[in-house]
């Protein structure tokens, strides 16, 4: 690939993000950070040598026929690829990447955060002070749940998992996970985890819940409608991973019934759209909702446009990109 390869960048990204790509590569930024329509990302395809794309952009197997000669990466910026055909991009000889390992500790404090919040209910008592509505302290009023001492099923032990799990731990919550392999015994120790092979028997168990894992095809509504009815009534399920490893109707109907106590959620199957009766419950304040932030500290998104960079970088000088995403991966 030529020394200055045409790199399109489909949203902004930190300034000196956007600065080094200037430098180094024929740039074309996103400077007003409009999300690009479908036509704008088929042009995109069609001029790029090197897509930058990110959540936001949906890279179908259908707009990747349509793809330029030219392109031949996809440097992803964020670490799921779930909005990318990554067999269909393989398939037309275009390398894949992505910025896993440095919006770890970002996503499990956010991960951490939600669980506080629903549990202790933060978002509810933020709002009383500053509306005027606190009469004083009483002994009986906006009691929420302890969490130390309680279950922490984790489903998807992988990097943010373990993160999430070392947390969980220091605040006293035992830890227990579903995965597809066990997690390396020192690792097991250390967090003192418990495996569970069966995700059925996991959830029937557990006080809280976390979606972990990434969005792929065997893990589309992984937490079905009726995984979720094993869950205890007093039991809060959060998720910073993606919405479609969660059947969110279903959850909707479940915390409606009272039949799961609460969730937090910072990802959704249609973002930016949001189940309306989910809304409600937020305003009933059944459920803590965030706006995908879970990476989102400024050190984490430099962190990953560097990731994007050194991935660019070592794919124009002849070497295999240090992120690759393999499809034996998803
Ligand atoms: C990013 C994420 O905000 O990396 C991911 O998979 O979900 C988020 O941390 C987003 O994906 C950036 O494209």
């Amino acid at each position: 690939m030529k020394k200055r390869p045409v790199v399109v960048v489909t949203r902004r990204l930190p300034d000196a993000v956007e600065t080094r790509m200037r430098e180094l590569f024929d740039t074309r930024l996103n400077l007003d950070d409009k999300p690009l329509s479908r036509e704008e990302l088929a042009a995109a395809l069609a001029t790029a040598d090197v897509l930058v794309p990110t959540v936001t952009d949906e890279i179908d197997a259908e707009l990747l026929a349509e793809a330029g000669p030219d392109l031949k990466l996809i440097a992803n910026f964020g670490n799921g690829v779930d909005h990318i055909d990554v067999e269909a991009a393989i398939g037309r000889g275009i390398t894949v990447t992505n910025t896993p390992g440095v919006l770890t500790e970002d996503t499990a404090d956010m991960t951490m955060a939600l669980i506080l919040a629903v549990a202790r209910r933060i978002p509810e008592g933020s709002r009383i002070v500053p509306d005027g509505e606190w009469a004083g302290w009483s002994p009986t009023w906006m009691l929420g749940r302890r969490i130390t001492g309680k279950r922490l099923g984790i489903v998807g032990m992988g990097r943010i998992g373990q993160a999430l799990a070392r947390r969980a731990k220091a605040f006293g919550l035992s830890i227990h996970y579903h995965n597809r392999r066990h997690v390396p015994a020192q690792i097991e120790q250390e967090l003192e985890a418990t495996y569970w092979e069966s995700l059925d028997q996991m959830l029937a168990r557990m006080d809280i819940v976390s979606i972990n894992c990434p969005h792929t095809p065997a893990t589309y509504h992984l937490l079905s409608a009726r995984r979720l009815k094993l869950m205890k009534p007093d039991a809060i399920l959060v998720n910073t991973s993606r919405g479609e490893v969660i059947d969110e109707t279903a959850l909707t109907r479940l915390i409606e019934a009272g039949a799961i106590a609460g969730a937090g959620l910072d990802v959704f199957e249609e973002e930016p759209a949001v189940n309306p009766r989910l809304l409600k419950l937020a305003r009933q304040h059944k459920v803590v909702l965030l706006p995908h932030m879970g990476s989102a500290t400024q050190e984490s998104r430099v962190d990953m446009g560097e990731k994007v960079i050194v991935n660019i970088k070592s794919f124009i000088d002849g070497h295999k990109p240090p992120d690759r995403v393999l499809l034996s991966m998803l």
